[in-house]
Parts: structure tokens; C-alpha cells; sequence
């Protein structure tokens, strides 16, 4: 047990200020690696026709997709998300400032994060993959309701949150690719789950750099964000629905959550190797250690229940 004394808390501008030489590092570091692409290669415009309505076309039918209805609804959970960007924009904008090297990351994780949208709903709307109807009444729905961050006024739980959040959509843009069996969807997931992870290590590197300038804080803003956490989506009008379905078929679940997103960052920033914590650090460490225990008998019994659910099913035929 460490003897080291409880420090006092940094302010929200002293913790920019401190972390702003790191996020000017950080974001050089990101726009070196961070490869040029086009939504248009990724659309097979020629697969098009023209809809109902106005100019008299085909309404859709849901004969007009391969894709199952389960690959359906991790599509469009993964676009609405993605779709939200106005009030993501707003939350980070506020919290870091416009200004400097943070600005230029709002500014430039924005632009990036708007080519997924653009790309995603033009693929779906080409390949009349889902029924563009309904998917425009449930992002005007979505984005209509806006999104108000659980840790809007608060920065290490705020780089907690999107160094998880980048991750765990990586996760879900990459399984819904492979889920789907549809050759472009796939390509189209992968290229953006590459960015996801361009935005994961942006931010796990920040926080990795807050837990050096402000170690108790920071391991409370883990503990906090860890056992709190919610998908970006999860005010999409039927998410949980949704979420339950992407969960059976192994897209997104509990396990994948623990093992894919969880413990990888968290192993990265060396949480239970970490010396010189506080009594406050160490107890938030515990804390987050039972947790993850907990969530680890959770997953277990998840497992178990959806190997029992498809052993039925195959019984079935
Ligand atoms: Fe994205
Ligand atoms: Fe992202």
C-alpha cells in the first residue's frame, strides 16, 4: 500500500493547459498516419435505382437487400450514431475550446467523423439496403432529441468515455462488416473501424498522459466512466431492442465489451501496475478492479444464456 499524500484536484483549465503540448503531439502524430479516403469508391452507384416519390421510381421492399434483419438493424444503429454529430461536435467543442491545438482536433476528428455518415448513408440508400423511410423518420427522431454527454463538464472522464467509446465502435463497425457478408459493406466498415481506432489511440495517448499530470483524479474518472458506460447510442428510438439483437448475433456483447474494449485500454494505461496512487487513487482503483469482476460474472452468464438460446434454435431446424 502507498504512503503517497491525497493531491489536491486540477482544475478543468489547468488539466487543458497542462494536456495541450500532448494533444499538439498527438494530433501531428494522428494526421501523419491518418490515411486519405473517399466515401464515393466505396459505392456501387451503378447497383442504384431510382426511388418512389417524386420521380416516380421503385418503392423499397424489403426484398430489396440480402442483408438480415438483425444485419439490418446493426446498420442502422451504426449510421444513426455515427449520424449524431452535431451534438457531439457541441460537447467536445464546449469542453475543449476552439482554440489551439484543441480546436484543431475538434475541428479535424469532426470533418473525419462526417465522412463516416456520408459514406455509410450512401451506401445504404444505393444498395437499397434498409428502408431509407424509415431510417430518415429515426435520425430526424435521433438527432432531434440531441445528445447530452454523462460527463459533459468534467475532461478526464470525458477522455475516459471517447477512449472507450472510439474503441467500442470500432468494435461494432468491424463485427457489423463481417456479420453482414456483403464484400463492399465490409470493406466500407473496415475503412471506418480503422479510423475509430485513429480516434481510440488519440485519446487513450491523452488520457495515458493525464493519469502522469494527475494520477488520483484521473483512476476515479476510469473507475467512474468504466462502470457507467453507455454506447453514443443509446437514445436511438428501439436501441435496446436492437442492442439485445447485436448482442446474440455476436456483434456487439458483454464479453466482446469486456475483452475488445475494456481491458485493452485499460492494460494500455497500466491501471493495476500503476505506483504512487493516493489512498482516493487506490480506493477508485479497487473499486474498478470488483467491477470488472463483476461485469466478468456478467458476461459469463450472458455466454451461457445465448449458447443455451442457439442450442434451441438448432434443435428446431
Ligand atoms: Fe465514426
Ligand atoms: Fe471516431
Amino acid at each position: 500500500m502507498t504512503t503517497t499524500p491525497i493531491r489536491p484536484q486540477l482544475t478543468q483549465t489547468q488539466l487543458l493547459l497542462e494536456l495541450e503540448q500532448v494533444v499538439e503531439g498527438e494530433l501531428d502524430r494522428h494526421i501523419a498516419v491518418a490515411k486519405e479516403w473517399f466515401p464515393h469508391e466505396y459505392i456501387p452507384y451503378s447497383d442504384g435505382r431510382t426511388f418512389d416519390g417524386l420521380l416516380g421510381g421503385e418503392a423499397w421492399s424489403p426484398e430489396d437487400s440480402k442483408i438480415s434483419d438483425v444485419g439490418k438493424s446493426a446498420l442502422v444503429i451504426n449510421l444513426l450514431t455515427e449520424d449524431n454529430l452535431p451534438s457531439y461536435h457541441h460537447e467536445i467543442a464546449v469542453l475543449f475550446g476552439r482554440d489551439a491545438a484543441w480546436g484543431d482536433w475538434v475541428h479535424r476528428w469532426t470533418a473525419e467523423e462526417g465522412r463516416h455518415g456520408i459514406a455509410l448513408r450512401d451506401y445504404l440508400t444505393v444498395t437499397r439496403a434498409v428502408d431509407p423511410v424509415e431510417l430518415e423518420r429515426l435520425r430526424m427522431m435521433h438527432i432531434s432529441a440531441g445528445y447530452i454527454s454523462a460527463h459533459s463538464q468534467d475532461l478526464l472522464r470525458s477522455l475516459a468515455y471517447v477512449s472507450f467509446q472510439e474503441l467500442a465502435t470500432r468494435v461494432s463497425h468491424r463485427n457489423t462488416g463481417k456479420f453482414v457478408n456483403e464484400p463492399i459493406a465490409d470493406q466500407l466498415l473496415t475503412r471506418i473501424s480503422a479510423d475509430e481506432n485513429l480516434h481510440m489511440i488519440f485519446y487513450r495517448n491523452l488520457l495515458g498522459a493525464a493519469l502522469q499530470i494527475a494520477p488520483d483524479q484521473t483512476m476515479r474518472a476510469i473507475t467512474e466512466v468504466v462502470k457507467g458506460f453507455e454506447m453514443p447510442g443509446a437514445g436511438i428510438p428501439g436501441f435496446q431492442r436492437k442492442a439485445v439483437e447485436m448482442a446474440i448475433a455476436g456483434i456487439y456483447d458483454l464479453r466482446l465489451h469486456l475483452s475488445d474494449v475494456v481491458w485493452p485500454v485499460l492494460r494500455f494505461w497500466k491501471v493495476f501496475e500503476l505506483e504512487g496512487l493516493s489512498a482516493e487513487g487506490e480506493i477508485a482503483r479497487r473499486e474498478l478492479a470488483d467491477f470488472l469482476t463483476e461485469l466478468e460474472q456478467s458476461a459469463a452468464r450472458f455466454d451461457q444464456r445465448r449458447e443455451a438460446l442457439r442450442a434451441r434454435l438448432l434443435a428446431r431446424g
